[in-house]
């Protein structure tokens, strides 16, 4: 990816909770048509803060990672997501094979864990969602790669008007 990040903001990560938490404050965040690439090691929290958005839209589910299944997709209420692991993709092309465009298309947020294996195919960033292992903590640096991504990063900067993101 050669695009340039329009808007960058960090987030010390102190527990688990605070994963999920940060998911949770993007779902609020993020209008339909949104796609996310969550970057990081394995066990950085990627699935987690998955989990936390998946959540806060309303899904009492449990939220797998699709490693084996590169897809999971959620509804809930108005809301379509789709959650992709791409870490066992062989080569970008299976995404074509996939119906990848289809995921695309519809307004839905798109998650996207291990975006580098499906590059030249995967549509680009609104947002890129780096997460740090830092001993036992996780720091989160949130990139907006579009104004859209930028239109949903800027509220972070004033915590108090978005009451879950005070406790991050
Ligand atoms: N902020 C945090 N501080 C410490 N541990 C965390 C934090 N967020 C998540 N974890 C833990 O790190 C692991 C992350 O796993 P997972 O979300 O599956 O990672 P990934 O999808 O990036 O491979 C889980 O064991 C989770 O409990
Ligand atoms: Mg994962």
């Amino acid at each position: 990816m050669t695009a340039e990040k329009l808007l960058l903001k960090e987030f010390l990560l102190t527990d688990e909770s605070k994963t999920e938490l940060l998911g949770a404050v993007l779902s609020e965040l993020c209008p339909g048509d949104t796609t996310i690439y969550l970057t990081g090691d394995l066990g950085a929290g990627k699935t987690t803060m998955t989990r936390g958005l998946v959540r806060a839209c309303g899904y009492h589910g449990i939220v797998k990672s699709p490693t084996y299944t590169l897809v999971e997709e959620y509804h809930v209420g108005e809301r379509d997501i789709y959650h992709f692991d791409l870490y066992r993709l062989n080569d970008p092309e299976e995404l074509e094979m996939m119906g990848i465009r289809d995921y695309f298309s519809a307004g839905s947020i798109r998650i996207i864990e291990w975006p580098s294996k499906g590059e030249g195919i995967l549509p680009d960033a609104d947002l890129i969602v780096n997460l740090v292992i830092a001993d036992n903590q996780r720091r989160a640096e949130i990139s907006a790669m579009t104004p859209k991504g930028r239109a949903v990063l800027e509220p972070l900067f004033f915590p108090k008007a978005i009451p879950e993101q005070v406790v991050i």
